[in-house]
C-alpha cells in the first residue's frame, strides 16, 4: 500500500456514508470524512484508522450548494446533531439513498426487489426530541462529543422539545449532590410535562433522594426515579408520564424517563401508521411483536387482530403496557418480559404457532428472527429498524429462509442528524 501523504490533499465529496460522514475517492480507496457534504470540495489530512481511511477536514474549499451555516452554536463540538449544516431537503435525499445502498450492499437486496415507499417526512425538524441521554461534567449536563466521549456542557438544547430546551441548565445544579455517583441523567417530556431519571453507580441514598425531590420541587416537574445499580428503581412523585397510544387515543401510553420512548411524538405516529399498514393484521390473525417496549405498537395492533403477545427484556416497559392494557380495558394483549430470542425459542417448544410479526429491535438487531419467525409460521413480518446496517442483515436472513421483501418506508424521525428509521415488510 502506498505510504500516505503528509501534507493536506484535496477532494470532492460524492455521497454521504452511513455513519453520516462524507465520503470520497481518494487513487481508487474510500475515504470518509466527517463534517463534510455531497458537492463540498475540501483539503483534508488523510488517517489510516484500522482498515478504515479517514480524512480529517481542515478546510472546506468550494461549499456544496445545500450547505449553510448551522443555527446552534454547540454544533462543532457537540455530538448530538451533526448534520445542522446540510440543508433538510439533501438530509431527506441522503437518508433514502443511505438506506437503500445499505441494504443492496449489505443485504444483497437490489431496490427493484421490493416498493420503495416515498419518504416520510418529520412534521418538526427542530425542537422535536422528547428524551435526551445526558452526563455530568464539571458541574453542568452535557452530551458526548462529535466522535469521542469528550463531555460537552449543554444548558439549553434546540434539538429538545419547548419543556425540555432549558431544563439541562436548570437541573444540573440542583443535582450537584447526585453527580459523582451518577453515570447518565435521562430527561423525558410528554406534551408540558417533563420527568428525569438518574442511572446511579451504587445504591440510592437519603442525600440523593433529597436532591432529586428538591429538583422536581423547584422545577415544577411530574416526578423523578433514581436508578440504583442492582435492584428496583425509586421513583419520585409521578414519573410515568400518561401519552394516548397512537391510532388509538382510547388506550393510555405510559412514558418513563428510565425506560425506552420513541423520540419524536409527532413522527412516531406517522412510524406507527407505517408498520401497522405494512402488517395489516385481521380479526383472525395472531401478532407476535417482539421488542415491545411500552407498548407503542401493541395497541393499535390489537385494535384489528385476534390477539398480540408483546415481548419485552425490560421490566419496567412490561408494567407500563400492562398499565395501559389495564386502564384502556384492552383484553387481547399479553406482555412476556424476556429476551426475545429465549422467549421465540420457548413459544416454539410449546408449539406455539402466529400469522404475524412486528419486530422493532435496539440498533444491534434481532439475532435469530428469521429461523423464529419461519419456525413460529409466519405468513408476514414487519420489521422497524433504527439502524440499516442492522436491517441489511436482518432482512437478508428472512430472506434466505424464504420471504419475499415486499415494501421500504423510510422515516424521517431524526431531522439534523444522520439517524433514521425505516419500516420493512416481508411475505411468505
Ligand atoms: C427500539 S426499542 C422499541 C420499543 C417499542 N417497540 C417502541 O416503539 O417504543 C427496542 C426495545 O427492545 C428492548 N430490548 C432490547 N434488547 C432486547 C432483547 N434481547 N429482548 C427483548 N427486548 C429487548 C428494549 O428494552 C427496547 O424497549
Amino acid at each position: 500500500m502506498q505510504p500516505l501523504p503528509e501534507t493536506p490533499i484535496e477532494l470532492t465529496i460524492e455521497r454521504l456514508g452511513q455513519l453520516g460522514e462524507g465520503v470520497a475517492s481518494w487513487q481508487g480507496r474510500t475515504v470518509f470524512v466527517p463534517g463534510a457534504f455531497p458537492g463540498d470540495v475540501v483539503r483534508v489530512h488523510l488517517e489510516q484508522q484500522g482498515k478504515v481511511l479517514r480524512g480529517v477536514l481542515r478546510q472546506v474549499t468550494v461549499p456544496s450548494k445545500d450547505r449553510r451555516p448551522s443555527p446552534c452554536l454547540l454544533s462543532a463540538e457537540c455530538g448530538g446533531c451533526d448534520w445542522l449544516e446540510l440543508a433538510e431537503p439533501a438530509q431527506r435525499a441522503a437518508k433514502q439513498e443511505i438506506v437503500l445502498s445499505t441494504l443492496e450492499h449489505l443485504g444483497h437486496l437490489p431496490r427493484d426487489r421490493l416498493t420503495v415507499r416515498p419518504l416520510l417526512v418529520a412534521p418538526r425538524d427542530t425542537g422535536y426530541r422528547r428524551r435526551a441521554v445526558m452526563h455530568f461534567a464539571k458541574g453542568a449536563l452535557a452530551y458526548f462529543g462529535r466522535r469521542s466521549h469528550e463531555r460537552i456542557p449543554v444548558f439549553a438544547c434546540g434539538a429538545l422539545t419547548p419543556v425540555l430546551a432549558t431544563l439541562p441548565g436548570k437541573l444540573a445544579p440542583l443535582l450537584k449532590p447526585l453527580a459523582k455517583d451518577a453515570d447518565e441523567v435521562h430527561l423525558l417530556a410528554e406534551g408540558s410535562k417533563a420527568a428525569f431519571a438518574v442511572m446511579l453507580m451504587g445504591p440510592v441514598t437519603a442525600r440523593h433522594v433529597e436532591a432529586a425531590e428538591e429538583a422536581v420541587r423547584r422545577l415544577r416537574l411530574e416526578g423523578a426515579v433514581l436508578v440504583p445499580r442492582e435492584g428496583s428503581p425509586r421513583l419520585l412523585g409521578k414519573p410515568a408520564l400518561r401519552s394516548l397510544s397512537p391510532l388509538r387515543p382510547e388506550v393510555p401510553l405510559y412514558l418513563r424517563p428510565d425506560s425506552f420512548a420513541q423520540a419524536h411524538a409527532e413522527a412516531n405516529v406517522g412510524l406507527v401508521t407505517a408498520a401497522l399498514y405494512e402488517l395489516a393484521p385481521r380479526e383472525t390473525d395472531a401478532v407476535l411483536e417482539l421488542y415491545s417496549g411500552n407498548g407503542n405498537f401493541t395497541f393499535p395492533l390489537a385494535a384489528t387482530a385476534s390477539s398480540v403477545l408483546g415481548v419485552e427484556s425490560s421490566p419496567v416497559g412490561v408494567e407500563l403496557a400492562q398499565r395501559s392494557a389495564r386502564e384502556g380495558g384492552v383484553a387481547n394483549v399479553r406482555f412476556i418480559q424476556g429476551d426475545a430470542r429465549k422467549v421465540c425459542e420457548g413459544l416454539l417448544a410449546e408449539g406455539r404457532r402466529f400469522e404475524l410479526c412486528l419486530a422493532d429491535p435496539p440498533r444491534t438487531g434481532a439475532p435469530g428472527l428469521a429461523r423464529q419467525v419461519s419456525a413460529l409460521g409466519m405468513r408476514r413480518v414487519v420489521y422497524v429498524a433504527c439502524d440499516p446496517a442492522s436491517l441489511a442483515r436482518d432482512a437478508a436472513g428472512l430472506v434466505e429462509a424464504g420471504y419475499k421483501p415486499l415494501a421500504l418506508q423510510v422515516v424521517d424521525m431524526f431531522p439534523q442528524t444522520h439517524h433514521v428509521e425505516a419500516v420493512m415488510s416481508f411475505e411468505r
